[in-house]
């Protein structure tokens, strides 16, 4: 038994989990470059004020999930709860308006979030996110919501659907503000935390998961959009019409993050239970000049990875990730352990001369060889790790300048001449054989 367990909500990563991510990883780089985003890497963790002035003081991040501790110099520092704050703040720290012409980035890492734990919500989790600065033109908030869909796409996740809305500007969503809290007024049971968001923040009351099905004919946002704010939501839509990408408008969407502007999003799917969003994102027109930069548009999204993994499981992507042959050296006779070694030092090292001699292909994984094992427990340690090929050393072969290697699945075993240089590499240097005989003594 363990003393030790991870801590709550966080998991470890291993096995087929690691590789799936490994692959999310890959396919998310490559959707990334190809739409020409480049790649920042920010610290871990910020300064805390840093994310309360981004993400907003009434929101749940900061009011209640957030990791906050002193460093031994009494700064006040949080573990990151998101990314867009933190490459924000690198973008105006290294003056990237100055060398970088086309504003687009792209991160991933762990993120971190006090929340209740349950599948698909952790306190520690990974994302992958895009942000696109200095465009504030339609076209950006589609790119952005097409880079998502198509990661997504390229992993065969096809139960997803695309909720957007526009939040408008400071202008317009003022009014709508004012409005709700007077819809909201005229009802009478609200739970506790509706009636303690209402002064702060009262759009976060549309997704209350308690109380909303109680809002009949609520004020909607777009209702108050003025004209610059309709157009913008109007040409998005128009162009996400043109591409044939599929979305629903969603006036309940207001996302939990209080700098969007404009257009917000989320990719949900119906296979994952009820932490059902893969990604979201949306525009952020009056960030960069709140963090102290210049009046700088800009639209993003990011994606949990975990969550588009348990999005993964239903379509069959873990059955496909396939990793290479394994091919396993194995010691007929002890004596031979430094020429197996080197042997499988050579094929590690890529020597494609060895390969060939050998049939063996190009994409393969070494193991071995092992000492202290007798022949029969080496080959059954072979099959656990699902050899496809043993390479087995013994000295009547090796003093013909053969090997023997053996097919795992059909147990052919075939006698095999090495490459003429491995063998006289053994015969002009003994003295690594002599040594290791002795230490083993
Ligand atoms: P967010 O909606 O807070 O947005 O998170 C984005 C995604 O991260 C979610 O859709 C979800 O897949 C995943 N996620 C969030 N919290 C958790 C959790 N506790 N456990 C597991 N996965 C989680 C943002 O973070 C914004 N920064 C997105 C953005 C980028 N907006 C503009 N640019």
């Amino acid at each position: 038994m363990s003393i030790y367990k991870a801590p709550r909500g966080t998991h470890d990563i291993f096995g087929k989990l690691a590789l799936g991510l490994e692959k999310l990883d890959l396919i998310s780089r490559q959707v990334f470059r190809k739409h020409n985003f480049k790649e920042v890497r920010t610290p871990i963790f910020e300064d805390v004020s840093l994310f309360t002035r981004s993400i907003g003081e009434a929101t749940d991040i900061v009011e209640k999930e957030m990791y906050v501790f002193e460093d031994r110099k009494g700064r006040k520092l949080a573990l990151r709860p998101e990314g867009t704050a933190s490459l924000v703040r690198a973008y105006i720290e290294h003056r990237f308006d100055m060398t970088e012409p086309i504003g687009k980035f792209f991160y991933s890492g762990e993120m971190f979030r006090y929340e209740r734990p349950q599948a698909g919500r952790y306190r520690q989790f990974l994302q992958m996110g895009a942000e696109y600065l200095a465009n504030p033109s339609p076209n950006a908030d589609v790119e952005i919501i097409l880079v998502a869909k198509e990661i997504l796409s390229t992993l065969n996740i096809k139960d997803i659907t695309i909720h957007l809305n526009s939040l408008g500007c400071p202008k317009c969503r003022a009014e709508f503000r004012q409005k709700l809290v007077d819809y909201f007024a005229s009802i009478s049971d609200l739970c506790e935390d509706c009636k303690r968001r209402l002064e702060k923040n009262p759009l976060r009351l549309l997704d209350c998961k308690i109380d909303s099905n109680k809002f009949q004919n609520v004020p909607t946002m777009q209702e108050c959009l003025c004209d610059d704010c309709n157009n913008h939501f109007q040409q998005v839509q128009a162009l996400l019409k043109r591409v044939d990408c599929d979305y629903i408008v969603d006036h309940k969407l207001v996302r939990g993050l209080d700098y969007y502007t404009r257009t917000v999003f989320e990719v949900r799917s119906s296979s994952v239970g009820s932490q059902d969003a893969l990604c979201a994102g949306g525009r952020y027109d009056n960030l960069v000049k709140e963090l102290g930069g210049q009046q700088i548009p800009s639209v993003g999204f990011a994606l949990g990875c975990e969550r588009v993994l348990m999005a993964c499981e239903q379509n069959g992507f873990f059955d496909s990730l396939q990793t290479d042959d394994v091919v396993f050296i194995a010691l007929a006779d002890e004596e031979l352990f430094v020429d197996a070694f080197t042997f499988a030092n050579d094929l590690i090292l890529n020597n494609n001369d060895i390969r060939k001699d050998i049939c063996l292909s190009e994409n393969i994984i070494i193991e071995g060889p092992f000492l202290n094992k007798s022949l029969k427990s080496q080959f059954k340690l072979a099959d656990k790790i699902g050899a496809k090929k043993t390479i087995i050393f013994g000295k009547n072969e090796f003093d013909k300048g053969k090997i023997i290697v053996k097919d795992m699945v059909t147990q052919e075993q075939k006698e095999v001449k090495l490459p003429d240089y491995c063998f006289n590499r053994q015969i002009c240097n003994t003295d690594s054989n002599e040594v290791f005989k002795n230490v083993k003594k």
